[in-house]
C-alpha cells in the first residue's frame, strides 16, 4: 500500500467512527465528558458574583471551588474540577423534603397545604407571607415549598415522633437520593443557627397563619439542619439523575420514590426552582432546576441526565453564575431540553 492510500484510509476510518458517535445514544461515547470538558475550561475563568455571606461561614468558603458533574439514566459519569469537596446543601434539600411529603402523603398534601405557584418575591419574603394569608385553607394558596415558608411547612410536614425520627427520616431520604451517608457540616448548622433569626420569625408566622400545624421552633431547627447537610458536585448529580430516572437512583439502583410522584417534584422545580429567575432560567434551558446558597445548582433533563455544578459565587437573585451558565451550555450541547420535541 502506498503512503498516500495509507493516509486516505486513516481519514475514512476516522470519519466513519465520528459518524458512529453521533448516532450513538447520550453517555455512550464520551460526547457528555466533552461537553463537560469544554463547558469547565470555559467558565473556570469567569469571576462574576459573590459568595453568600448572610450565613457567616458561608462567605468563608473559596469562591475558586468548581466542580461539574453529570450522571446518566443509565449511571454513566462525566465530571471535570473538584468533586470532594462538600459545600452545604442549603436550598437543593428543599427539593427533596417537598419530595419526601410527596412520597409519603400524595402531591396533593403539598398543593393544598402550601401551594405550587411561583410567589414572585424573594426566597425569604415575608410579604410574601401577608400576601397569601388568606387563601389559607382555600387549597390553593400562592406560594410553594421552594422558598422558606413553604419550605419550613414542608419540613413541619414529614411525619415522625420526636425531632429524631423527623431528622432520621429526612437525611435517610437525602441518602437515598445520593447514594451514600450524608452528613451534616457543624459549622455551617450552628453559623446558621445563630443568625437564623428571620426564619424563626417565618416559622412563627406560618404557625400562626395555619400552614404548620406542628412545633414551628423544631422544624425550623430541623429545616436549618437540611440545609447544613454537606454535599458534593457528585452527590448532587446522583440526587438530579435519580429525579431524571423516574426516581431510580442509578448508581445503587434503589427505587428511592414511586415514578409517578417524580413529575410533581419537578414541576415546581421548573416553576421556582431559581426564584426570580426561575422563567428566564426554564426560557434558555427548559430544565427543572434548584440552587442553593453555597453555591450548588442541580438541574434534571428527564429521562436523559441529571447535572450539578457546586461554584459559590452567586449573582443578585442568588444563584450560582458559573454554575448556571455551566448547565445551560452543557444541557444544549447534550439536546438536554425537555421542551424541545424531538429531542
Ligand atoms: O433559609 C436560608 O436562608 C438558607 N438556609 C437556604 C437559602 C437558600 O439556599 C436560598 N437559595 N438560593
Amino acid at each position: 500500500m502506498t503512503q498516500g492510500s495509507l493516509t486516505m484510509t486513516r481519514v475514512f476510518r476516522q470519519a466513519a467512527a465520528l459518524i458512529l458517535a453521533a448516532c450513538l445514544p447520550l453517555g455512550a461515547q464520551g460526547d457528555a465528558q466533552t461537553a463537560v470538558n469544554a463547558a469547565f475550561n470555559k467558565f473556570r475563568t469567569l469571576n462574576e458574583g459573590k459568595n453568600a455571606d448572610y450565613i457567616p461561614a458561608l462567605a468563608k468558603v473559596n469562591p475558586n471551588l468548581f466542580g461539574i458533574a453529570l450522571v446518566t439514566t443509565d449511571g454513566k459519569i462525566a465530571s471535570a474540577g473538584d468533586l470532594t469537596t462538600e459545600v452545604s446543601i442549603q436550598s437543593i434539600s428543599k427539593v427533596f423534603t417537598m419530595a419526601q411529603v410527596i412520597q409519603e402523603q400524595g402531591p396533593e398534601a403539598i398543593e393544598k397545604r402550601i401551594g405550587v405557584d411561583a410567589t414572585g418575591a424573594r426566597f425569604n419574603s415575608i410579604i410574601a407571607i401577608e400576601a397569601v394569608r388568606s387563601t389559607v385553607g382555600t387549597g390553593a394558596p400562592e406560594m410553594n415549598a421552594l422558598v422558606n415558608p413553604g419550605a419550613i411547612s414542608a419540613t413541619s410536614m414529614v411525619s415522625g415522633g420526636s425531632a429524631d425520627a423527623v431528622w432520621n427520616k429526612i437525611i435517610g431520604f437525602h441518602n437515598d437520593f445520593a447514594g451514600r451517608q450524608l452528613t451534616v457540616l457543624q459549622d455551617v448548622y450552628k453559623s446558621e443557627s445563630d443568625t437564623n433569626q428571620r426564619n424563626q420569625a417565618i416559622g412563627a408566622l406560618m404557625y400562626a397563619y395555619g400552614y404548620i400545624k406542628t412545633d414551628w421552633k423544631q422544624a425550623v431547627d430541623l429545616y436549618t439542619r437540611q440545609c447544613s447537610i454537606g454535599v458534593n458536585a457528585k452527590d448532587l448529580a446522583v440526587m438530579a439523575a435519580t429525579l431524571a430516572a423516574s426516581g431510580k437512583n442509578p448508581i445503587t439502583g434503589k427505587q428511592v420514590m414511586d415514578p409517578a410522584k417524580v413529575p410533581a417534584v419537578l414541576a415546581v422545580m421548573a416553576t421556582a426552582g431559581l426564584y426570580d429567575d426561575s422563567g428566564k432560567w426554564l426560557y434558555h434551558t427548559g430544565l427543572p432546576a434548584k440552587s442553593g446558597v453555597g453555591g450548588g445548582i442541580i438541574a434534571v433533563s428527564p429521562g436523559k441526565f441529571g447535572i450539578a455544578v457546586v461554584s459559590p459565587p452567586l449573582d443578585d437573585a442568588g444563584n450560582s453564575v458559573r454554575a448556571q451558565r455551566a448547565i445551560a451550555d452543557i444541557s444544549n450541547a447534550l439536546n438536554g431540553n425537555p421542551l424541545a420535541a424531538g429531542r
